[in-house]
């Protein structure tokens, strides 16, 4: 089968190559690929898997062959995938990590939910956020509009950090109260920080903590250390935390979560740049350069099965 697979020497370590077909264990079923998605630690990282490695972990298509031990949806259904090998023509995912798309939701907008959307939510869910002032910074990103979209649903004071003026656009009617540059202009304590930025940012974004609030580190989309103050870490009250997060357990429920949000118009998936997965190398430049405001979907050519 065809498949985007890790070469160092490509453009971005990625080519769009031959694979073998995935050989399912008795909990996975069998996906015929029609859609990918990118995110950033998968196409900032390629080159550090092993060469010839199927790369990616978002996909959404048709079931064409049902787990062995008669888990998960039957062979004709639709569903979106969270898995390692999900950029091919076909994918062996564990059952406990697909969701069925409801009618009426493009597999295409499906395929960019799993892995930004998931830790959108898992992340949100780490403490009560209804009228609790929650900071998403990178908040233009894939993980960033899912989670401005969420923290609203879930009755949050919405603060949306971005680069530059240009990328809070439509964060707005996202659901987000605040649209800020950076840090600036943030005049009261925040509940939780989201944080996909790292670096100076993140220690800023510590001293805006209020007590017993909470830092999710999801990523580091910058390449410079965060650098704490002495004593900025000590605080008398309850205590303020910093977590963590990578918890790719049994996504299936959550992203049903997601899908049925977006089955009822209350979730967008915020695909900004979508093309033939021909085109990988521009989609991933386009993504490390903060070019695209959300996400990237590739479409997968179609191949037959043997
Ligand atoms: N822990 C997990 O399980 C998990 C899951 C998903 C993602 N992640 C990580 O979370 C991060 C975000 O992922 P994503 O897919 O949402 O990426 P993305 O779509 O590229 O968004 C990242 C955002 O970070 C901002 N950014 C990038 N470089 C920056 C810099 N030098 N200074 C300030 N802001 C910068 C950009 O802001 P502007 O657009 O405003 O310029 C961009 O919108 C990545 O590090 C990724 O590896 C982790």
């Amino acid at each position: 089968m065809r498949a985007l697979v890790v070469d160092p020497a490509a453009p971005g370590s990625l080519r769009l190559g031959e694979a073998p077909e995935p050989r399912p264990a008795a909990g996975q079923l069998v996906l015929d690929v029609r859609h990918i998605s990118l995110n950033r630690g998968e196409v900032a990282f390629a080159g550090q898997r092993p060469p010839g490695t199927v790369h990616g972990y978002d996909a959404a298509g048709i079931v064409v062959r049902a787990a062995a031990d008669g888990t998960g949806p039957g062979v004709g259904s639709r569903i979106a995938a969270f898995g390692p090998g999900a950029w091919a023509q076909r994918m062996a995912v564990d059952t406990t990590a697909v969701a069925e798309v409801p009618a009426g939701v493009d597999l295409a907008d499906a395929t960019a939910l799993p892995m930004a959307g998931v830790t959108a939510l898992r992340t949100l869910r780490s403490r009560p956020i209804l009228g609790h002032r929650v900071l998403i910074t990178g908040a233009a990103g894939g993980v960033g509009r899912y989670a401005v979209q969420l923290a609203a649903l879930g009755g949050a004071h919405v603060i949306a950090s971005v680069g530059s003026p240009e990328r809070g656009k439509g964060l707005a009617e996202l659901g987000a109260h605040e649209v800020v540059v950076g840090l600036e202009g943030i005049d009261a304590p925040v509940d939780l920080v989201l944080d996909t930025v790292g670096g100076p940012q993140l220690a800023a974004a510590w001293e805006l903590l209020a007590p017993g609030g909470g830092v999710q580190n999801i990523g580091w989309a910058c390449d410079e250390p965060a650098v704490f103050a002495p004593y900025s870490l000590f605080h008398i009250g309850a205590p303020k935390t910093m977590s963590t997060f990578g918890d790719v357990h049994e996504v299936g429920p959550d992203l049903a979560t997601l899908l049925a949000f977006t089955a009822a118009g209350r979730l967008s998936s915020e695909v900004d740049w979508r093309g033939p997965w021909e085109r990988v190398p521009e989609a991933a430049r386009a993504l490390l350069d903060r070019r695209i405001s959300g996400k990237a979907v590739l479409d997968v050519t179609p191949g037959t099965a043997p």
